[in-house]
């Protein structure tokens, strides 16, 4: 048999067995004989160069590392669902479906473990998976598809040719978990907290070989494009998904009412601690697919599946210690240090106590046995005390876990400090009475903080810019403000000499804060790190004044008009861009070149209300001409299109439309006809 022959059929073959594998959670050959098969590939592949193929099995780890991920618009937007907690809020759900639906409609429900990893979604064209993505904000997410092909339990070629958009969860096995962090333990690496935050890193990794190297798995639970299907029901979609060659949960289950889907909730909930995988709760769906179109969704959920979430996790521990910590804005926070205990199949040694009201309510005291509780993506708190215990363990045994377990402290009443652990300056209580500040502008710990913050994803995404060099930077004054993160390249010297900082590393962080002066003005804003002002808030700003400009000469009535800003959150801007030390900083970023300084948008752009989104014209439309059509789409910040891909987000289709229709909804593109689009679009 000549090679091009062989090969296709070893790639057939390794695929079928994969599929078996993967999907099927059967064999039918050891691991021996697949090895066998998969070296064949290769060296027929290495003999035969040119034969080499992007699907081959043997080509999953593919690409030099990137610098930033490309952007996907999803469409339609990934949302997330509404939480139930109860057995009533279940009846209440079913109560409002059947409100909407017709009388006579009869339905059962689909429910799946809801799998606590990232959320994917993954476009095929013709059988090939050609984009992987995040979830992002909804929206958009990032363009993983180099990390999405490494994942052996997610096919690159389907058994079928077709152009299909599928949704899943990307996680980490317990298995997988407890090895990475053994692995990150021994070669002086930071452990992951839990298979989540595991996955997403690993997921979000620039480099492919990295996250190859990680146990990632998939479930798919969504056919987004389901419509082109001959498909009526949500358990046909999951199957045609398996059929395919996409794994989803073969704990899924069918139940034919509200009832027994609430009986499952509490049985699957015994089984929680045995699954190989972390789920916080289930996620139940309504299965009849019409009752889905025809019911819809609220600006944020689907009103056909809801998140049955399970009550938090808890377990019983000693405090250790309790420290107290300075945020970016000066605020004081004590955290309890804890004897690890097992929470939700992860070690837990720090839960938050909130502020000093706190300690005081609960008089927790170092020594203490407590009770504390995790759900799902909170941070573990201490919900009791079991006072009585209070002397059943004697100090002996903290030292004998704790060697520096600091006596002086032990059992007694834990006194709020009165200086802030970093600077040493006095602390005030807010005006709120909740939180201790520390006042001192130039405390480090805010310092390093603020720092933090400018670079993280929220504000301008300085990649690689973490923790770990805002405080290194710091500590070595290079960095003391955020105007010193643009004049760093006159370290460059001194930073590649610090252990641990290679010539590499440090060359692609200036890439990033280079690349970093031409994000829009409201990422700066947030980035600023102004008390009270986040985001949303920073984009609001952007609208309202336009410039950086208008912003900062803003009065404080001008900006106490402003939706959402009270009269101190209003003061508080007003004083920030009067202070001389912010000022400074300010001017010396305006002289490294941020373009968001010169950023000016006008009263028109704020109508621009599609801004950002692709149209194709397709077919005749009756009361308004294409031409017209696509004027007043532009005018609205849209663009318009003649061909349909994956990245366009409407397509409007006239009567006697074509191919291009047949294309978008192959590919799961939102479509109006002509009177949804003179609603939505062109009115
Ligand atoms: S259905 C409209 N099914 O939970 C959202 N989601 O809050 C439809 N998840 O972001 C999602 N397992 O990442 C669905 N079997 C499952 C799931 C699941 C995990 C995640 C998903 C989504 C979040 C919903």
């Amino acid at each position: 048999m000549d090679a091009e022959k062989r090969i296709a059929e070893l790639r057939e073959i390794i695929a079928h067995h994969d599929y078996l594998y993967y999907v099927r959670n059967t064999t039918e050959i050891t691991d021996q004989e697949y090895d066998k098969l998969y070296r064949e590939l290769e060296q027929l592949e290495k003999e035969n160069p040119h034969l080499i193929t992007p699907d081959s099995p043997t080509q999953r780890v593919r690409g030099e590392p990137l610098k930033k991920f490309n952007e996907v618009i999803h469409s339609p937007p990934m949302l997330s669902l509404e939480n139930a907690t109860s057995e009533s809020n279940l009846f209440e759900w079913e109560d409002r479906i059947s409100r909407i639906v017709k009388e006579d409609s009869n339905w059962n429900y689909v429910v799946e473990p809801k799998v606590d990893g990232l959320a994917v979604e993954l476009l095929y064209e013709n059988g090939l998976l050609v984009v992987g993505s995040t979830r992002g904000d909804g929206d958009h997410g990032e363009d993983i598809t180099f990390n999405i092909r490494t994942i052996k339990s997610i096919p690159m070629r389907l058994s079928k040719p077709l152009d299909i958009k599928v949704r899943g969860e990307v996680f980490m096995p317990w298995d997988g978990f407890k090895i990475l962090n053994k692995n990150q333990r021994e070669s002086g690496e930071k452990e992951f907290q839990n298979p989540r935050n595991a996955a997403a890193g690993s997921l979000r990794q620039l480099d492919p070989k990295i996250a190859a190297k990680r146990p990632l798995d998939c479930f798919f639970h969504s056919l987004v494009n389901y419509s082109d299907f001959e498909i009526a029901t949500h358990a046909d979609a999951l199957e045609f998904m398996r059929d395919i060659g996409l794994r989803t949960n073969t704990d899924n289950k069918l139940l034919s009412d509200i009832r027994s889907v609430y009986q499952f909730t509490n049985e699957f909930l015994q089984k929680r601690e045995s699954l190989p995988y972390m789920a916080d709760g289930l996620a139940i769906k309504v299965n009849q697919l019409y009752i889905w179109d025809t019911i819809g969704f609220t600006a944020k959920a689907p009103r056909f599946a809801i998140a049955y979430k399970w009550p938090a996790e808890q377990g019983i521990t000693r405090v250790l210690d309790i420290k107290l910590t300075v945020g970016r804005t000066g605020i004081i926070s004590p955290t309890a240090l804890m004897e690890p205990v097992r929470l939700g199949g992860t070690t837990v040694q720090k839960a938050t106590l909130y502020n000093m009201d706190q300690i005081k309510r609960l008089d927790v005291r170092i020594g203490d046995e407590v009770v504390v509780e995790k759900g799902g993506d909170v941070i573990p708190k201490i919900v009791e005390v079991n006072y009585q215990k209070r002397k059943e363990y004697p100090i002996e045994y903290f030292k004998g876990i704790f060697s520096d377990f600091d006596d002086s402290k032990y059992l007694k009443e834990t006194q709020m400090a009165y200086s802030c652990p970093s600077c040493g300056s006095d602390i005030v209580k807010d005006e709120d009475g909740v939180y201790y500040r520390c006042l001192n502008p130039e405390c480090p710990a805010q310092a390093i903080k603020k720092i933090e913050y400018f670079v993280s994803r929220g504000a301008m995404r300085i990649d690689g810019f973490g923790e770990r060099y805002a405080e290194i930077l710091f500590q070595n004054g290079w960095v003391k403000n955020i105007a010193d993160i643009y004049d760093l390249e006159k370290h460059t010297m001194e930073i590649v000499m610090l252990e641990g900082f290679g010539e590499k590393a440090v060359d692609n962080l200036l890439i990033a804060i280079e690349e970093s002066k031409g994000n829009p003005l409201h990422r700066l804003i947030n980035g600023l790190g102004i008390n009270g002002v986040g985001a949303e808030l920073a984009k609001i700003l952007v609208d309202e004044f336009g410039s950086f400009n208008q912003l900062m000469a803003s009065s404080i009535e001008e900006l106490n008009n402003v939706n959402g800003v009270g009269e101190i959150l209003a003061k508080n801007i007003h004083d920030y861009f009067r202070d001389e030390t912010n000022i400074e900083i300010i001017e010396r970023m305006k002289s490294a070149g941020l373009k968001a300084f010169d950023e000016i948008v006008s009263s028109d752009e704020k109508q621009k209300t599609l801004d950002g989104l692709t149209f194709v014209l397709t077919g005749t439309l009756q009361s308004i001409s294409r031409e017209k059509a696509k004027e007043i789409i532009e005018s609205k910040g849209g663009k318009v299109s003649s061909s349909v891909s994956k990245k366009t987000d409407w397509v409007i289709a006239g009567e006697k439309a074509g191919s291009k229709l047949e294309k978008a909804k192959a590919l799961g593109v939102n479509i109006a006809d002509e009177s949804e689009a003179l609603d939505k679009f062109l009115g």
